[in-house]
Parts: structure tokens; sequence; C-alpha cells
């Protein structure tokens, strides 16, 4: 079994600040961080922290080497990883005393994921095997598309939301948070998506994260639910994807859905008492 994540590597820039800066207001920030981030990154090494055989495919500029070295330290495979003439990725993060965070997302080099690249990347993959998305590279349609006619198993998380291109049809887990289901779902209340499952012709499964309330997986016929482990938060960046990495590791690895969701919900528990993204995420020896 192999897993393919298809997505972003970023540059993040964490400013620490009491009171989010809003329209028209400056703040001063009391702390900066420089990280390893972009949704893509962070799942992978979640995927690889859990054990799990991770193929990362995606995008940098010559300014980003640092993230496919940090990549491969984590147990990654970056040997699709490529080069782009456009700059690195980067993301602008406000971080609050209450550990939220807002994000301003620059796609730089993860915008030129061709139909060409994407092609060549997934023909090393093959019915069986699975594939990871996430919406910050360009061309996620028509990957999800791929994927599927091959019989690769795809997983989605709609985020951020801008201009999803992604066929529902193409999907076979979706992995979101409130204000995604709320977007495509109309609801982020798990009987409502169940009722969207039910009345749907695909048998889409759904992994629902509710921040600290916890998280659920939703599949025709029944829905099951787990705590989030109760901890300090003080930078959420990364709880998602901690949680997918660590979800979609146990899941694939047969562990069943419960077993999956509680390992993922301890992952993101430790990740949101640490600053930063892709650093945040704990190793296997921690989460056990
Ligand atoms: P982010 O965009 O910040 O990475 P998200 O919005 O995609 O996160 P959330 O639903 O906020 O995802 O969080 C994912 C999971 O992380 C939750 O289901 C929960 O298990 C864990 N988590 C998030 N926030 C907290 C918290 N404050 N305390 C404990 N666990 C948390
Ligand atoms: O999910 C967190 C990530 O979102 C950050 O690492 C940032 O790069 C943005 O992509």
């Amino acid at each position: 079994m192999k897993i393919l994540n298809f997505g972003s590597l970023n540059i993040d820039m964490t400013y620490f600040v009491d009171e989010m800066a809003s329209a028209g207001k400056t703040v001063a920030s009391f702390e900066f961080g420089r990280n390893f981030g972009g949704k893509g990154l962070n799942q992978s090494v979640a995927l690889a922290r859990a054990g799990a055989n991770v193929f990362h495919a995606g995008k940098i500029g010559q300014d980003g080497t640092e993230l496919r070295d940090f990549l491969t330290s984590c147990g990654a495979d970056t040997s699709f990883v490529a080069l782009s003439s456009l700059p690195t990725g980067n993301a602008v993060i406000q971080v609050d005393k209450s550990g939220e965070n807002c994000i301003v997302v620059y796609g730089g080099a993860n915008r030129d994921i061709s139909k060409e690249y994407a092609s060549a990347v997934l023909n090393n993959f093959e019915e069986g095997d699975f594939v990871v998305l996430q919406n910050e590279i360009s061309n996620v349609g028509f990957i999800a598309a791929e994927a599927h006619k091959k019989g690769m198993t795809v997983v989605f998380n709609p985020s951020p939301l801008d201009g999803i291109d992604v066929s529902l049809d193409d999907v076979d887990i979706v992995i979101l948070n409130e204000t995604e289901s709320c977007a495509i779902f109309g609801s982020d209340n798990a009987a409502d998506v169940e009722k969207y499952i039910e009345k749907s012709a695909q048998t889409l499964r759904v992994v629902l994260t509710l921040g600290s309330r916890g998280a659920c997986f939703i599949e025709k016929g029944s829905v099951t639910t787990v705590p989030a482990v109760k901890v300090d938060a003080v930078d959420t960046t990364g709880a998602g994807d901690t949680f997918t990495g660590y979800f979609l590791a146990e899941y694939f690895g047969g562990k069943g859905v419960e077993r999956s969701l509680k390992t993922a919900a301890k992952a993101a528990a430790i990740s949101v008492t640490r600053k930063g993204a892709a650093e945040s995420v704990p190793s296997r020896e921690e989460v056990e």
C-alpha cells in the first residue's frame, strides 16, 4: 500500500499577538517564528511520524529546498518533489492568546502544478493506492479525477475553501472542519451530513473535526464520535493537519474507525500545545 500526498509546501511566518490585526488596525507582535508549513507538508509529516509509507509530491522554488530536506528527515519519500521557477509558497499567520489563528497564504510554486507533472507523478501509483489532497495547489480537481479513474482511494481536505474545483464524485473520504462542512454540506451537524450521504449516490465517508469539541466519522448509516483531549492550547496551527495524517495512517493501516479517531485526537492535542505547524506534529512514541 502506497500513500501519495500531493500537496503544498510553505514557509510560515507566525506572529504571536494579544489581539488579531483587522482592517485599518496595526498591532504589535510579542513573538515571531519562521516555521515549516503548508497543509500538504504538515499532513505528510504527520503521516510519516505516524509510521505510514508516504510519498510527497508538490513544488518548491529555489528558495525552498530546506522544506524538502525537512520532509525527508521526517521519513517521507520526497523524490517526486520538484523545483519551480516561482518562489516557494508562504503563509503569514497571526496567533492570539487563545491559540486561535488567522492565515494569509501566498501560493507561489504550489500554484505551478501542471497537468503534465501531475500525470507523470500519478503514473507511479496504481489501483489500491491512496492519494491525499488539500486545496492549496493548482489542478487539484484534475488529480482527484485521474486518481479516481485509476482506482486509487481519494482523500480530500477542502481547505482553504477558495476556488474548489474537485467533484465529490471523485472523492472517497472528505476530511473537513466545521466552517468547511457548512460550506460544502450546508451544516456541521453530523446528522445532517449523514442525511446528505444517504441521499447522494456516493459511498462518501466524512471525517468532521470540531476543534476542542472533538471529531466524528460519518458514513452511510453510522456516526462515530470522539471527544478532543483536554489541553491548554498555545497555537492551533496545523491541528487539523496533524489529525488528518494520524487518522489516515491508522485507518489505512486497518486500525478501525474509533481507534483511528482517538489516536488522531491525541496527536492533534499534543500539537496544539506547541508553537508552529509541521514542527509541532508529535512522534508516534509521544502519542503512544
Ligand atoms: P487548523 O486549521 O487550525 O489546523 P482545523 O480547523 O482544520 O485546524 P479543528 O477542527 O480546529 O481543525 O481541529 C482538528 C482536531 O484537532 C480536533 O478534532 C481536535 O481533535 C484537535 N484540536 C483542535 N483544537 C484543539 C484544542 N484546543 N484542544 C484539544 N484538541 C484540539
Ligand atoms: O493548516 C495550517 C497551514 O495552513 C499552515 O502551515 C500554513 O502554511 C497554511 O497552509
